[in-house]
């Protein structure tokens, strides 16, 4: 039996912040007691971590990213291995990143191949959830299956016809099947066919640089897309998560649904937060550092994402994790927006970016944990698990220290990537030390976990349902 114990720190939940020391044992958390009272005390154990002046907090847990994913001819640059180590020096110990079905072929066979890709390569413990590319009667009856394995949540998408796209109907119709499973359905809501439309006129009259990709990806075609999605989830009588919201429009379709009482959920993601068209509209294709979708938004978009992460409108920020370098990578779509590779880096910056929100006063210390880990946690399957800190739990556990002062850059980040989408930003706060089942991954900012550390993680259907 191994016995950590973390002494003097301000730990920090969803629910409570208390000055605590924390007993581990054998990988998980067996009690939590008043710092200097006589039961923290006569504490032993064969390492002490002393958190004095410190937060102790969750392991991050990142619901949406996509290592070595497969998009528009080339590969996301992280793959298991570099971008789980990047996670946990970013203070997360848990993603669920996400398998593909591509057209043609089973649930199954995509799931078979992300399991391939992550076994044995992960810092830090991951989950998968699946995305539907292909409605059929098979697909229909393996996502029962799959649930009842532990990926119990699917992607749809509105957007990329002929890549990821799924009509009306295919999309009712998996609804229809996660009413029934408990699945729980992610959608990417963008009216793909609109804007594809848009893009040929673009590029038609001679727009080809990656501003345009913020301009024909338009928000009221998210807004759109988001308001059909809800109105098919409550046709079908499922709960809906919407991934990646950006705009404003869209933020008020999700908060009018949850109004009437709908079990409707947002994701948004730190490049909303903290980017905006500005970035897209670098010079010498810079933006293209800067393309993702749904894309950046204008600034006056970011006060109604604040608002909705305050008023739990939207309940969950992730990063959407899907870098690609800038030279070889998003230069295939030099002379044409549409060929950017779509996706920006930052699983190791969202703990950090999202504590200097609350140093900024846009959310108070409990609701970052509650928006970067119990939430996430909850929402698919691995509460409490992860995402907290109590008896039971994994000691997923970050020391984090809120004085230090960082500087943003690829010159010091651990991302298989060749440029930073906050390069020069200074944040306050960093992680210092992280535990994952209570061994020590990152130790005083040195990383000091393995490839294969990290194990597979099955998940209970959502737990976060009104
Ligand atoms: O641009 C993005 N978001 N790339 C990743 C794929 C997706 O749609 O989430
Ligand atoms: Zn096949
Ligand atoms: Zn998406
Ligand atoms: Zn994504």
């Amino acid at each position: 039996m191994s016995r950590t114990v973390i002494r003097g720190g301000l730990v920090i939940t969803a629910s409570d912040e208390m000055h605590a020391d924390v007993l581990i044992e054998d990988g998980r958390v067996v009690a939590l007691a008043a710092t200097g009272t006589p039961t923290a005390e006569s504490w032993t154990a064969e390492r002490t971590i002393d958190a004095a002046g410190k937060y102790v907090i969750p392991g991050g847990v990142d619901a949406h990213t996509h290592m070595e994913l497969p998009f528009g001819g080339t590969f996301a640059s992280d793959t298991f291995e570099t971008g789980t180590r990047a996670a946990a020096w970013g203070g997360t110990t848990t993603i669920v990143d996400f398998a593909v079905q591509s057209v043609g072929h089973s649930l199954r066979e995509g799931l078979d191949a992300w399991n391939a890709k992550a076994d044995g390569q992960c810092a830090i413990d991951y989950a998968f959830h699946m995305i539907v590319s292909d409605v059929n009667q098979d697909t229909l009856k393996e996502m029962d299956l799959l649930v009842e394995e532990g990926v119990t949540s699917f992607k749809q998408f509105m957007a990329y016809p002929g890549v990821f796209y799924s009509d009306d109907g295919q999309i009712l119709r998996a609804m229809q099947r996660s009413a029934e499973n408990g699945g729980l359905i992610m959608m990417h809501a963008e009216n793909g066919i609109a804007i594809d439309v848009l893009v040929e006129q673009a590029l038609a009259r001679g727009e080809t640089d990656p501003r345009f990709h913020g301009e024909v990806r338009k928000a009221l075609l998210e807004a759109e897309a988001t308001h059909r999605a809800i109105k098919l989830a409550q046709v079908a009588g499922a709960p809906l998560y919407v991934v990646h919201v950006s705009a404003q429009e869209a933020v008020a379709e999700l908060a009018r649904a949850r109004d009437e009482g709908l079990n409707v959920f947002g994701e948004t993601c730190p490049q909303y937060l903290f980017l905006s068209t500005d970035n897209l509209a670098e010079p010498d294709f810079e933006g293209s550092k800067y393309v993702c979708s749904t894309p950046l938004r204008p600034q006056e978009h970011q006060a109604a994402l604040w608002r909705g992460l305050r008023t739990n409108d939207l309940q969950v920020v992730s990063t959407d994790h899907c870098p690609f370098c800038f030279v070889g990578q998003k230069e295939l779509g030099r002379g044409d927006f549409s060929k950017i590779p779509n996706g920006l880096p930052g699983v190791e910056n969202r703990m950090d970016l999202l504590h200097q929100a609350v140093v900024d006063g846009h959310l108070s210390r409990r609701r970052w944990i509650e928006i970067a880990c119990a939430t996430p946690a909850r929402m698919f399957g691995l509460y409490p698990k992860k995402g907290t800190i109590a008896p039971g739990a994994d000691a997923d556990i970050v020391i984090y220290d809120p004085h230090a002062e960082q500087v943003m850059s690829v010159e010091t980040h651990h991302m298989n990537v060749d440029y930073s989408a906050y390069e020069g930003k200074r944040v306050t706060g960093r992680v210092e030390t992280v535990l994952s089942r209570g061994e020590m991954v990152i130790t005083d900012r040195e990383f000091t976990g393995r490839a294969g550390h990290g194990v597979y993680t099955p998940r209970s259907t959502c737990q976060y349902l009104l």
